[in-house]
């Protein structure tokens, strides 16, 4: 019988698991450098702990299964709602502000797509404990500088900002109750993802008056809040919410400036996000040419722990999944197949005939025990083949034991680089 890898799984070979330890080898320095620590969580948890917040999309998407005790568990689609409970857990002991990083390995029961797998892993950065949208800053600043540090520009990747807040604000001044916000949020976060006429129908079936649907997707259009129009922005300041929001946003845009990164950033209210917990500042970061779902999406979420029976604590993140980052770098030439090494070893030790094995055993035994990385060749045969066994490992020497070893104990030292050779005694190593 022949079984199949799973629709939406991937197989990780060796250049592929290359790529992921390179994506996530830069995430983690990026978190590093921006002052974050850490953390993971188990990779499955109670099923109603993603009921309670995620929202009705994630859970759509849940790997659930009931186990031998009867437990309704489900396999993680994300690690906010992990976060969350770890850091309730021990919310008194744990010195503020809060900055975690982690690099979970997640599944959700999509259609698996372009850039969307069943399977896949995404870097989250947190800061909980901070009110102030510095932290917010902080958050996209540490997503911009990863991409950054990877080669890519402000023309390739644009981070678009808004906030729920703003959005909310709006949404109550057209006379939309708050009780129902929950339910528009995830129809309006599918606006630039669906043909306008399947996303007009969709708000239709929760909005039913015409002129309030037309105001909210003119919101939406809108790129620059000093643009817009009397209208809208009397709705807007018509709240405490729309002023606080409007403020906020002005200083976070001001701030990312301040960072050096102004040019990434740009003001986009048509970014509402699909989850629910969302409760202020949210953006996503997209190529500039739009082409892709979004590289990294997150916002600020001010009553996911107090929703998790925990104190009223603020928190901002954002995640990032592989797949649509591998999928630009690729298109944008900056990650190209074979570029990253699969082995990079220091040493390979060939040998010309089998009576010589041992002692190539021996030499190779030492040279590990030195912390050398090397490997050995299994087999004498020709020494052609063993050299391109070597620079297949990506040895930076090849340590050679011939006649000249048999004779009077000498190797011939290789350097694969420059092919220079040099006889050496073997009792050095
Ligand atoms: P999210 O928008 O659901 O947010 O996912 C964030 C990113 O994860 C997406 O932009 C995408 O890069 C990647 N992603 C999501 N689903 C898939 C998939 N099926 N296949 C491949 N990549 C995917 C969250 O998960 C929030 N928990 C992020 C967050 C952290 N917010 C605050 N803190």
């Amino acid at each position: 019988m022949k079984i199949q890898s799973v629709k939406g799984t991937r197989d990780f070979y060796p250049p592929l698991m290359a790529v992921r330890n390179f994506i996530a080898d830069g995430w983690k320095e990026a978190s590093r450098r921006n002052g974050f620590e850490e953390y993971d969580g188990p990779i499955f948890e109670y099923l109603k702990m993603y009921q309670v917040k995620s929202g009705d999309e994630i859970v759509e998407q849940l790997f659930n299964f009931t186990d031998r005790g009867q437990r309704h568990l489900a396999i993680r689609p994300e690690i906010t709602p992990t976060l969350a409970r770890m850091v309730n857990q021990q919310i008194n002991a744990l010195p503020r502000p809060i900055k975690w990083f982690s690099v979970p390995r997640l599944c959700r029961a999509e259609r698996p797509q372009k850039g969307r797998l069943r399977e896949f892993f995404q870097w989250n950065i947190d800061i909980i404990g901070v009110d102030d949208v510095l932290a917010d800053a902080e958050v996209i600043y540490t997503s911009i500088d990863y991409l950054r540090s990877l080669g890519l520009t402000s023309r390739d990747i644009k981070a678009k900002i808004s906030s729920r807040k703003l959005l909310a604000g709006f949404l109550i001044n057209l006379g939309i109750p708050e009780g129902q916000l929950d339910t528009i949020y995830p129809i309006l976060d599918k606006k630039t993802k669906l043909p306008e006429a399947v996303f007009d129908e969709m708000l239709a079936k929760v909005i039913s008056h015409k002129r309030t649907a037309a105001a909210i997707k003119e919101f939406m259009e809108f790129k620059d809040l000093s643009n817009i129009s009397d209208y809208l922005l009397e709705v807007i300041r018509n709240s405490d919410e729309g002023t606080e929001a409007e403020e906020e946003l002005e200083r976070l845009l001001d701030l990312l400036e301040t960072m050096g990164v102004g040019d990434y950033c740009v003001f986009d209210p048509g970014i509402v996000r699909g989850l629910a917990y969302y409760t202020g500042v949210v953006f996503e970061i997209h190529d500039a040419v739009g082409d892709l779902r979004a590289v990294c999406g997150g916002g600020r979420y001010d009553n996911l722990l107090k929703d998790f029976g925990g104190p009223a604590v603020s928190g901002t993140g954002m995640g990032m999944g592989d797949c649509v980052l591998e999928i630009l770098l690729r298109e944008k030439g900056l990650l190209k197949d074979g570029q990253i090494a699969t082995l990079q070893i220091d040493n390979f030790v060939a040998y010309t005939d089998m009576e010589l094995q041992k002692d190539a055993i021996s030499i190779a035994a030492k040279l590990r025990e030195k912390g050398e990385a090397t490997d050995i060749s299994y087999k004498s045969g020709s020494l052609k083949k063993q050299l391109k066994q070597a620079s297949n490992a990506g040895a930076k020497k090849c340590i050679i034991l011939s006649k000249e070893f048999i004779e009077d104990k000498k190797l011939i030292v290789k350097d694969m680089g420059t092919g220079e050779q040099e006889l050496i005694n073997a009792d050095t190593f």
